[in-house]
């Protein structure tokens, strides 16, 4: 059976994190908060733990995980030859959503954490609950996001629990994550630095620090993606799902055509289109705040889940800021198609 705990500001929480730290050690996995999406974690150096989260999630095995840390210091226990810029930007934007790509200091994360990877991913999470939880158990937790694969990341403890119930342990909950989009991936073993999946933390304050980066070309066919969770179609809603231009007229007619082909649609978008007529509207805040997109996207796509919608229609945003990661996810969920 799964067991939530919940932690709030409001009581002494350190019963809860024995209880998580404990559980982790004897080699199991369990569910936290980050910044960005919960994830399900398990001792790094640990292969057994490890093997457990690719096995609740059904995680393809070829796809590296995230290590987390709880202290900057600890970045040199598992990467070796971190540069100058790498410690730049570690110094602005840690804690936070921006997960680092090293070259992997040998024989010390559990080989399958990062399957056949000369790399390390690694990043200190902005969250309170996530850490406390990295320093009461002292050492590295690898953690994808928290969902089955192929859903949406989960954004609170519920989504969790809808995806993993029954096959973890714990899931500790301190509520509903901020920034909604899972951390920006940057490669620092290519100079310059590649953006390898963009997130929570933009391109543009990357570029602040260290000058221009790179972004991952599309790959040529037969060419392995160097983010192997890139080429997964990721957060696939159950009925299709199109991105549509962001124009209230454009909308209400792409919902009266649906209607007539006799079909019901979920429209996700901002505060200022809900009139557009469709059968429901998840609405994501007001058009021009993309942050408002990012944290609200992940439950939208859950909650159309929940319709009985043959059509889902997504307004886009632009992809600028974090609307570059909104957008990229987007397109994800849609396979490419616009309406
Ligand atoms: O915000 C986040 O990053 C969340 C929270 C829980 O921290 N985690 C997360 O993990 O999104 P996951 O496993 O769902 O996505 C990790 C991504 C995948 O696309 C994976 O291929 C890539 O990072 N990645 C991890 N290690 C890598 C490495 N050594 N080289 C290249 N890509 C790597
Ligand atoms: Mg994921």
């Amino acid at each position: 059976e799964t067991k939530i705990v919940s932690v709030d500001n409001h009581m002494d929480n350190s019963l809860s994190y024995q209880q998580a730290v404990d559980i982790l050690k004897s080699g199991e996995v369990v569910a936290f908060p980050t910044e960005t999406v919960y994830g399900l974690g398990a001792l790094a150096t640990d292969e057994t733990a490890v093997q457990r989260i690719y096995d609740a999630k059904g995680r393809p095995s070829d796809n590296p995980l995230i290590v987390h840390i709880g202290r900057q210091e600890d970045v040199d226990k598992y990467a070796l030859n971190v540069p100058e810029h790498a410690k730049a930007l570690m110094e602005r934007y840690w804690p936070g959503p921006l997960t680092l790509v090293f070259h992997k200091r040998p024989g010390v994360i559990a080989e399958n954490a990062t399957p056949g990877f000369q790399t390390v991913g690694l990043r200190m999470p902005d969250h309170p609950v996530a850490l406390e939880l990295l320093r009461t158990l002292d050492g590295p937790l690898a953690a994808p996001s928290a969902n089955r694969s192929g859903k949406p990341s989960p954004t609170e403890a519920a989504h969790v629990y809808h995806d993993l119930k029954g096959r973890i342990p714990l899931i500790v909950d301190g509520g509903r994550t901020g920034v909604g989009v899972e951390s920006t991936v940057l490669d620092m073993t290519t100079e310059p630095p590649t953006i390898l999946r963009p997130g929570g933390l933009t391109r543009e304050m990357i570029e602040a620090v260290i000058g221009p980066v790179h972004a991952e070309s599309k790959t040529s066919e037969g060419e392995a993606p160097r983010a192997p969770g890139m080429k997964y179609m990721h957060y696939a809603p159950e009925s299709p799902l199109y991105v549509i231009e962001s124009d209230e007229a454009v909308i209400q007619r792409a919902v009266s055509s649906i209607h007539e082909d006799g079909k019901r649609v979920a429209v996700i978008g901002p505060d200022e289109y809900g009139d557009s007529g469709a059968d429901w509207y998840f609405s994501v805040g007001a058009r021009s705040d993309q942050q408002a997109m990012a944290t609200n996207l992940y439950n939208a796509i859950r909650q159309c889940d929940e319709t009985e919608a043959d059509i889902i229609l997504a307004v886009e945003t632009a992809s600028t800021g974090v609307g570059e990661a909104v957008m990229n996810r987007l397109l994800k969920a849609a396979d490419g198609k616009r309406f």
